[in-house]
């Protein structure tokens, strides 16, 4: 089947157009074990998709291995976990992914710079607050990755890792969020280490509290404010800040310009370009080392529109400091702190159908899963993010056959909230229809944010995570303990 797998969209072209029957076409489809459900929201096919799907067609593709940027979940996968007896919901985890993602990333990246002619260096630093699993942040980490914290907890767990790692002196972790004196203490500590620590003043009280409890030759980094975000340090108060004598320049070893936002960022970067000139300038950019264009980078829904975002992404940024080398600002080293799209496609989520039902009179129905929007996937619910949705059967697909059913899926909680997607889009999934066997669904790219985001509504604790080895091999980890759980609430 491999030659299939670059070209599932030839595949839609052929069926959409009429010649579905031809047996060829037909014999393919049907070994797809595998239904996605793409929604268009995001697409770069956004309208084509639109027609296709208010035709009710169907859209099949294989979930592609192609680069290891993507684990490949299948039914008899699953199923044999929950014949030897994992109950759904559960998580699949692939570390690998991260590795191979931060590596292609890197490369990719390299590329771009150099045909724009820009010569700095390109290093990933990984946000650990994507995900705290080990598995995930050592991915991360023996790719080569450098580090981004928020928090003294997460510095912890970077101490962790540090315990029995080589080439220490390589790593640079970069600290960014509100620096409180546990924190501070922390970082002071570390940087008498081999590990540069970098704090990252975020905001004026940030800065001043690191300035007050930092020594005053410590090296630092600086997070600018980007035009339209309310985060990062304003040009003038930067400005003031040097003049005053609190922060003298040669201190600065990074610029940031992190925005949070998961669409192109470079527009409001770009409007930076006379303020980064000035900067520049006016800091005397020689001492600073690393410019950090932050995060930001979308994940999309299929593998196409995910490598093509990242391109997207790339050939901006590279424009960018194009740009800003013809202003004479170069950096020696460009970071990227990517976190959703070099995590999120680690994670698959398995719910399992427990039931359906259907009001009078309506044509879609309700499916009911044993996961929750509201705990599990709670972007869902705050962010009404949509995932890549695939069904998964006992039996061989028959998509040409099959008539599909318009379905909201009911959450675990009963919540009025809890139901996916939002009804009031008018844009159920199309899926094949429940008949009572064995019925799973997996979301796809859920690896970033979800657990640490999640809450405990109704009691629903964290999933057991089916963790796969380098070499495919998987063991299974709970994540939660009743009797832990219990305790933290005095029982
Ligand atoms: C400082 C910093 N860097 C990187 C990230 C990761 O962003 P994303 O996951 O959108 O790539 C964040 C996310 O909030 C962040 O605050």
């Amino acid at each position: 089947m491999s030659y299939l797998l670059g070209c599932p969209l030839i595949l839609l072209e052929a069926w959409i157009s009429g010649v579905q029957t031809f047996p060829v076409i037909r014999n393919l489809v049907e070994q797809i074990d595998c239904l996605t459900i793409l929604h268009c929201r995001f697409c770069h096919l956004k309208h084509r998709l639109a027609e296709w799907i208010n035709k009710s067609l169907v859209i099949c593709i294989l979930r592609m291995n192609a680069k290891d940027l993507y684990q490949r979940i299948t039914f008899s996968m699953i199923n044999a976990l929950v014949e030897e007896g994992l109950e759904t919901p559960f998580v699949f985890c692939t570390p690998k992914v991260v590795k191979n993602r931060v590596t292609y990333l890197v490369k990719r990246a390299l590329t771009e710079l150099r045909k724009q002619g820009v010569p700095s260096y390109f290093q990933h630093a990984h946000p650990i607050k994507t995900n705290y699993h080990r598995e995930i942040v050592e991915a991360a980490f023996h790719a080569g990755s450098w580090i981004e914290v928020g928090s003294v907890m997460e510095l912890r767990l970077i101490e962790k890792i540090l315990e029995n790692a080589e080439n220490k002196d390589e790593l640079v972790i970069f600290c960014n969020g509100l620096k409180l004196p546990s924190y501070l203490e922390s970082i002071k500590k570390l940087q008498k280490s081999e590990v540069q620590v970098i704090p990252v003043l975020e905001n004026v009280v940030d800065a001043r509290q690191v300035f007050r409890a930092m020594p005053s030759d410590s090296p630092l980094g600086i997070r600018l404010r980007v035009p339209g975000s309310r985060f990062g340090l304003p040009y003038p108060y930067l400005l003031d800040f040097i003049h005053s004598g609190d922060l003298m320049s040669s201190r600065i070893k990074l610029l940031q310009v992190h925005v949070t936002d998961q669409t192109f960022l470079f527009d409001a970067q770009r409007k930076m370009i006379s303020n980064l000139k000035a900067i520049a300038y006016e800091i005397n950019i020689e001492h600073v080392e690393f410019f950090d264009v932050g995060g930001g980078i979308p994940q999309g829904l299929t593998q196409q529109q995910d490598l093509e975002m990242l391109d997207h992404y790339l050939i901006q940024m590279s424009e960018f400091l194009r740009n800003l080398q013809e202003q004479e600002v170069v950096f020696p080293t460009v970071i990227s702190e990517a976190g959703r799209w070099v995590v999120s496609a680690a994670e698959n989520l398995v719910f399992s159908v427990i039931g359906k039902e259907q009001e009078v009179g309506e044509e879609f129905w309700y499916y009911h899963v044993d996961g929750s929007f509201i705990t599990d996937l709670i972007d869902a619910f705050l962010l009404d993010h949509r995932w890549t949705v695939s069904a998964m059967l006992p039996h061989k697909m028959t998509p040409l056959s099959v008539p599909m059913e318009k379905v909201y899926l009911s959450g675990l909680t009963l919540d009025e909230k809890d139901v996916y997607p939002d009804p009031s889009r008018n844009d159920p999934l199309r899926l094949p229809p429940f008949d009572e066997s064995p019925y799973y669904l997996v979301f796809g790219n859920v690896g970033a944010y979800q657990e640490n985001l999640r809450n405990m509504h109704n009691f629903h604790v964290p999933r057991p995570r089916v963790i796969f080895t380098e070499d495919g091999e998987y063991h299974v980890r709970q994540t939660a303990f009743v009797d832990d759980l219990l305790s933290r609430f005095g029982w």
